[in-house]
């Protein structure tokens, strides 16, 4: 039996374990568990730490089970990766392994009076004002001021700091110090990836940076190490692959940019989930964007290479707008249902729905903007807003996409998407004709977990990887070709630019 590399992919609105031949990196089986969101207040987003620890335990154990069904050893996973969803924050108490809160979700809207406050204390009131040091401007998307939130609202976090039992982390430390033996003997660590959005973590010198810290007031002692995404943090402690090393870590957005081989300079990847995220592999050397663009550590792949950057488009709402018209509005009962409403739609016949519910991220930065629907008539019915809704997302990836044109003055002349939305092939045609170009998917649609699966492999210890371009797996594709004129195209995004700026604009 060939080698098997295994992934946990714990994502916004599920958690997934999947397990690849390491030759081929052909998926053999899977098990997801969908996770609960909750919004306990307006704009507040929280997950339950436990309940994303459950998920991971039933991932595994269901997985292997499938495993033994079709007569397959489960020693033959040499190596398990850990992908996640980037900059939620979770704080635990190292001596009881209990988390001391709810894990606060990227999409959190909590922390706005605080951005608000330190963009107008900052010279020139600029929002850019760290971004020198850590390639972001100040939102509350990242991870420092939602434990800024927690630091200064929890009072059993206030207590834990003081005795020395508080640990910070995002959901990749949460996971890998409870694999690793939680309270007896876990490893606190994390990856460059991870580490680079907390806006904590200095991306040139590749460390926590003690004068953010000191901005934020962050006590240091508290913060994982920061590892590379390619080496072995340590092993599982118990459960059917109890002894398997734990050997990649990848935010899920590198770990997508992995799985889609963009190794290459210049080489860019869409990502579909409950958001939508555009990276650009620009090398070894930091780009800084004149077009409201991050730039990220894309990976390690192991801590004796250097690290590798990326320009990065994000957007918070695509998938979780299906979601919204799901479980809030009930115009779908389940999420595949979306295609069928807007393929008998065909058109949203002039409405456009602005998804702003976490305010807009790249390129505007505006944490006060909010979702508005315009263009509504009589005719209007629950098809077209459906429509409207896909359409969102292809327009969102059509100004990411251009301020990344106007970044790196070489355009992409395809797009290559992945995640759970591209199954909609309807979503699929219409992202190709706003952006007026070919959109490419890969036939395994699995290329967040393949990623962190392949730096689990490719690390020194496991090696059933090396990450060279003549071992790289062989990944099939479809392609997408526009089939509408460019000036239909540009009427539409035209149209949809008008209705951001009244998103933006909603309360004057
Ligand atoms: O930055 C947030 C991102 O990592 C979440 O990804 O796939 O859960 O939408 P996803």
């Amino acid at each position: 039996m060939e080698p098997l590399v295994a992934a946990i992919d714990q994502g916004t609105s599920s958690t997934r374990f999947l397990v690849f031949n390491a030759k081929t990196a052909e998926l053999i089986c899977h098990h997801q568990v969908e996770i609960n969101q909750s919004f306990p207040k307006e704009g507040w987003v929280e997950e339950d730490p436990r309940e994303i620890m459950q998920s991971v335990y039933e991932c595994m154990e269901r997985t292997c089970e499938k495993l033994c069904q079709l007569n397959i050893n489960v020693s033959n996973i040499k190596a398990v990766g850990v992908t996640n969803q980037r900059e939620t924050t979770l704080v635990w108490d190292k001596e009881t392994g209990e988390p001391l809160y709810n894990a606060i979700v990227w999409l959190d809207l909590r922390t706005q009076s605080t951005v608000e406050r330190l963009i107008n204390k900052a010279p020139g009131q600029n929002k850019n004002h760290l971004k020198h040091k850590t390639g972001l401007p100040i939102s509350t998307y990242f991870s420092a001021l939602k434990l800024r939130w927690l630091l200064d609202n929890v009072a059993e976090i206030q207590d834990a700091v003081l005795d020395g039992r508080a640990m910070f982390g995002t959901v990749d430390s949460w996971i890998i110090w409870c694999l690793t033996g939680g309270r007896n003997g876990g490893v606190h660590c994390t990856d460059v990836s991870n580490a680079s959005r907390t806006m904590l973590f200095n991306i040139h010198s590749m460390n926590w940076d003690p004068e953010l810290c000191r901005y934020f007031d962050v006590p240091m002692e508290i913060l994982p190490k920061v590892r590379s995404s390619s080496e072995i943090y340590g092993c599982m402690k118990s459960g059917s692959l109890a002894g398997v090393p734990i050997s990649g870590c990848l935010g899920d957005q590198s770990a997508a940019l992995v799985g889609q081989m963009c190794f290459k300079e210049g080489q860019a990847k869409n990502t579909y989930g409950t958001g939508c995220f555009l990276l650009r592999n620009t090398g070894t050397k930091p780009v800084m964007s004149e077009h409201g663009l991050l730039t990220t550590v894309a990976y390690q792949m192991g801590k004796d290479e250097p690290a590798c950057y990326a320009l990065e488009g994000s957007v918070a709402i695509a998938g979780e707008v299906v979601r919204w018209l799901k479980d809030n509005m009930g115009i779908v009962q389940s999420s595949s249902e979306i295609e069928k409403l807007a393929a008998a739609a065909g058109s949203s016949y002039g409405c456009y729905f602005v998804p702003a519910f976490s305010g807009l991220y790249a390129p505007y930065w505006e944490p006060s903007a909010r979702g508005i629907i315009c263009g509504l008539t009589q005719f209007t019915n629950r098809n077209h807003l459906a429509f409207a809704a896909l359409e969102a997302v292809c327009f969102q990836t059509r100004e990411i996409l251009d301020a990344m044109n106007q970044d790196s003055g070489v355009p992409l002349t395809q797009l290559q998407v992945d995640g759970g939305m591209t199954s909609n092939r309807l979503l699929m045609q219409l992202q190709a004709d706003i952006l007026c170009m070919p959109v490419v998917r890969p036939t395994m649609s699995e290329t967040t977990a393949l990623g962190a699966a392949m730096a689990a492999g490719a690390a020194e210890g496991v090696q059933v990887w090396t990450l060279s371009p003549d071992q790289l797996p062989n990944v099939t594709s479809e392609k997408y070709e526009p089939q509408i004129h460019s000036d239909e195209s540009e009427f539409r995004f035209g149209r949809w630019k008008k209705a951001v700026q009244k998103a933006m604009n909603w309360e004057t």
